[in-house]
């Protein structure tokens, strides 16, 4: 750690931190474990990735079709060794160098979570350094500020609406000098996991909703129509499982009508030959376009309600193509200034844990080493 001036400091769990100060060099080593993703990342206080290390599981999951909890967490007990190795390896770092642990406490599955945090503290309380429990969405809320590794990440305003589209969330966040107020969220399923069920229809593998953008993708002319969820009660929140059933429906009369015309039924069509049909890319492509149509839906209500100067959009379902496209558009048409997450960065990462953890370090949080429990669910600002 680097101090520069002996200004207001503050004295911390086996740290000392100048609050004031801008150069403060603290590094913060990062876990996240909450779902299928084992990953661990060095970040500085002012936001710089030192290094961002993600190992997927994709290859244990993928004859399930979907995550299975208790390979999740046994992968990650597997995982987490040769991940933390090669996060200090590329930031060029020994354990004993970082300032600071963090790992994320909640939402997720409980026995993936349990690896990480207890990895987490375990590690703090032999380095003797502080330990901060991160929420998975605030890592998710920030994400967008971060650059590529080696740069400092923007500076946060004080001030934004935080858009985060995953496969567990689907949520509309206002950001206010630290507090975090939640404007809307899903009533039912989250985008990526509608993605990921409509692609599974067509027996495509785990995780189908990149799959499912791709094909949606080739698709030139237009697609099927499907109608955008409104809440009767005028609120803003999401719903995607209205447009779920009508896609899979929609699938399954194109389905019909292919096995009808196939020596074989669709359920022995491979999927790459299925997604190669006509019906059935128009229907991926207007499902696309419906779920993000409902996005800017929901943007643009609440554009009107209250305007806003920024917005920050991330999570794994941040990587859509279309939604990558007609953001810009949409912000520019409002002077809105788009803060579109990184590639890197809109998939479940420990960076986002490790900056968001920094961000606390910096205001003078101690961590919270004995306070901080596991939990599924949590909403976001519990303590
Ligand atoms: O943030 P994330 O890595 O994990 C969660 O916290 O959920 O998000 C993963 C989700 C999956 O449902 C995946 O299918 C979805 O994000 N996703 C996409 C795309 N890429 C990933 N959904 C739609 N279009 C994409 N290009
Ligand atoms: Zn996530």
């Amino acid at each position: 750690m680097g101090f520069r001036s002996e200004a207001k400091f503050y004295q911390g769990a086996g740290v000392t931190i100048d609050i004031a100060m801008t150069s403060f060099e603290g590094l913060i080593l990062g876990i996240e474990t909450s779902c299928d993703d084992t990953a661990c990342a060095v970040v500085d206080t002012a936001g710089k990735v030192l290094s961002s290390v993600v190992s997927s599981q994709l290859d244990e999951h993928r004859p399930y079709g979907g995550v299975v909890p208790e390979i999740a967490s046994r992968e990650h007990l597997r995982n987490w060794p040769a991940v933390l190795a090669e996060a200090l390896r590329r930031a060029d770092l020994d354990l004993e160098t970082v300032d600071a642990v963090a790992a994320t406490r909640a939402p997720g599955l409980i026995g993936s979570l349990l690896v990480g945090l207890s990895l987490g503290k375990a590690l703090a309380r032999g380095l003797e350094k502080p330990f901060y429990g991160v929420h998975h969405l605030e890592g998710h809320l920030y994400s967008p500020f971060l650059k590529p590794t080696g740069q400092v990440a923007d500076v946060a305003p004080e001030r934004f609406v935080a858009l985060v589209v995953s496969g567990g969330h689907t949520a509309l966040y206002r950001v206010a000098n630290g507090d975090i107020t939640t404007l809307a969220e899903t009533r039912d399923d989250a985008m990526g996991e509608v993605f990921d069920k409509v692609g599974k229809r067509l027996g495509l593998l785990y995780p189908q909703g990149p799959r499912v953008d791709e094909i949606a993708e080739g698709w030139a002319e237009s697609g099927q129509r499907f109608s955008i969820a409104r809440c009767r009660d005028g609120s803003l929140d999401f719903s995607f499982s209205g447009l779920k059933t009508q896609t899979l429906r929609a699938l399954d009369r194109v389905l019909a009508r292919v096995s009808d015309s196939a020596v074989s039924g669709p359920s022995e069509l491979p999927a790459d030959e299925l997604v190669r049909t006509d019906g059935v890319r128009a229907v991926l492509a207007g499902f696309r376009e419906a779920a993000v149509g409902q996005i800017l839906n929901r943007l643009d209500r609440l554009f009107r309600q209250e305007t806003f100067e920024t917005l920050a959009v991330s999570g794994g379902a941040a990587a859509n193509r279309l939604l990558r496209r007609s953001l810009p558009d949409w912000a520019a048409e409002r002077a809105v200034d788009l803060r579109l997450v990184a590639l890197t960065f809109s998939g479940d990462n420990a960076a986002m844990i490790a900056h968001a953890a920094g961000k606390r370090l910096l205001a003078g949080d101690r961590g919270d080493f004995s306070t901080v429990e596991a939990a599924s669910r949590l909403p976001l600002g519990s303590p």
